[in-house]
């Protein structure tokens, strides 16, 4: 088998694509940017908001064992001292001997493959002769940068009001583990999961939404009887890898990696990747993680709060492992995106289309007018936008010819065209073409509705 490839050759295909019909623009852009800073327009909103939509369905929705939480972003700062996070969550930054400028030392070209002692070895950037890439001079020795940042609580800057903006979900729901528990009366194994933004300062971010600063993460907290840990882990690979295949991406370029011992965060006892052939390589798309009990037994030591789970199967009381799966709706839809992308020939044009499950398309539907003219055929237009959109998002369009509206729609991944005609007055039918197919059929005014929500309703299955 020979192998896989990229969706696109060029990350700028799908950048360029993003700002210009309004799913991705940089923030601040009249500003000049921020850096690692992206906003959603009107589409990325309805596509961020789908993935997370089909995320909460099968981790929450579809399941007895997991309830949501929505923690705040601002803990007590204790929470990131017991975490490990203010002494160890941090990446190796080196600084050029001539200009100061920083890198992240492992995105270096030629650093690929070193290990995490490599990135703690002082003499590092000299035994591997590493220079700037913008000026050429020498690179300085690794030290560690703490991604967390910081801001005041209240109205005094000091340090005794310093707080973080959470880097990652997971503490919220350690934090409530008892709340949760007590509330719901859950057993274990049970899990808490959660979307919400989180905030790494990255030190070099990158690669459109890949890699930003402040983004979103749909984590789950699965605990578990210790003994059953390792188990559960392993249930967690497939059905995560799934839910990526079942909503369209493509299995040859995902793939498994575990992470070398030196390599697992300060929490991890194993931890394995999902990752994604993206056009700058293979990288994490997910991580699903045994945590062990490192999470809640520092949080009962520090805050003195019994963090225990008594079995009343067994009369034991024990702090429950955690087998976690963190990913994020920001490289979850990205990643959609890109493997959504096709480019064929019709008739000696390109068409571009986005094949996205239907599921998380942005619009469901869109109507559109053979004739923009004849105003009984904007008022059937009219009629069936209304009725379509008390159930689903559906767009009308008549600003061009009917080919380019098709083309349209295609570049945005709408999955189903409906086209009201001149006949349509006579037969009360109207044309449905399908975006990957492009094939027409012709279904009566009354039954499009149906015939729409029954295939959106058909795609979960
Ligand atoms: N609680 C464990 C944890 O935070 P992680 O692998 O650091 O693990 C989990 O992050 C997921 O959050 C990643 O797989 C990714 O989807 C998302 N994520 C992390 N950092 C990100 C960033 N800077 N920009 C966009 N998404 C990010």
């Amino acid at each position: 088998m020979s192998d896989p490839q990229p969706s696109v050759a060029s990350l700028d295909t799908i950048v360029s694509l993003a700002k210009r019909r309004g799913f991705v623009f940089p923030s601040s852009e009249i500003y000049g940017g921020i850096n690692a800073v992206w906003d959603y327009g009107p589409l990325g909103v309805e596509l961020k908001k789908n993935v997370k939509n089909a995320w909460w369905r099968a981790m929450v929705q579809e399941r007895d064992d997991i309830v949501g939480l929505d923690a705040g972003i601002l803990m007590h700062p204790q929470v990131w001292v017991t975490s490990g996070h203010v002494a160890s969550f941090s990446d190796p930054l080196v600084e050029c001997a001539e200009n100061s400028h920083r890198y992240r030392l492992d995105e270096l070209p030629g650093t690929e493959n070193l290990t995490e002692t490599d990135k703690r070895d002082p003499a590092i950037s000299e035994r591997l002769n590493l220079k700037c890439p913008q000026d050429g001079s020498k690179l300085g020795p690794p030290r560690r940068f703490n991604l967390m940042f910081k801001t005041f609580m209240g109205p005094v800057e000091e340090d005794a009001n310093v707080i973080y903006l959470r880097p990652e979900t997971a503490q919220g729901s350690y934090v409530n583990f008892k709340n949760v528990q007590q509330s719901t009366r859950k057993k274990l194994p049970f899990g808490i999961a959660q979307i919400g933004k989180s905030f790494r300062n990255e030190i070099s971010p990158g690669n459109f939404v890949f890699r930003m600063r402040e983004f979103e993460q749909m984590e789950m907290q699965y605990f578990v009887r210790p003994d059953d840990a390792a188990r559960i882990f392993e249930e967690w690979l497939p059905r995560r890898w799934n839910w990526y295949r079942d909503y369209g991406v493509t299995e040859t370029r995902l793939r498994f990696r575990e992470h070398a011992p030196d390599e697992l965060a300060h929490y991890a006892k194993k931890a394995i990747d999902v990752e994604y052939l993206f056009p700058f390589g293979w990288k994490e798309l997910e991580g699903i993680h045994n945590r062990g009990d490192f999470d809640l037994s520092r949080h009962q030591q520090e805050s003195g709060q019994n963090l225990e789970y008594f079995d009343p199967a067994t009369n034991e009381a024990f702090i429950p492992w955690i087998v976690e799966t963190a990913g994020g709706p920001d490289r979850a839809a990205f990643t959609f995106l890109i493997d959504a992308y096709r480019e064929e020939e019709v008739r000696g044009e390109t068409r571009v289309s986005l094949a996205l499950h239907p599921q998380l398309a942005p619009y469901k539907v869109a109507v559109l007018p053979l004739l923009k003219k004849r105003p009984e055929i904007v008022d059937l237009c009219q009629k069936l936008l209304g009725d379509l959109r008390r159930d689903t998002m559906a767009v009308y369009d008549d600003t061009a010819s009917i080919g380019k509206l098709y083309r349209r729609q295609d570049e945005i991944g709408t999955p189903w065209c409906v086209t009201v005609d001149v006949d349509s007055l006579e037969d009360n039918a109207v044309t449905v073409r399908d975006r990957d197919t492009m094939t027409q059929e012709r279904v009566p005014v009354e039954g499009v509705k149906r015939l729409i929500l029954d295939r959106l309703a058909a795609s979960l299955a």
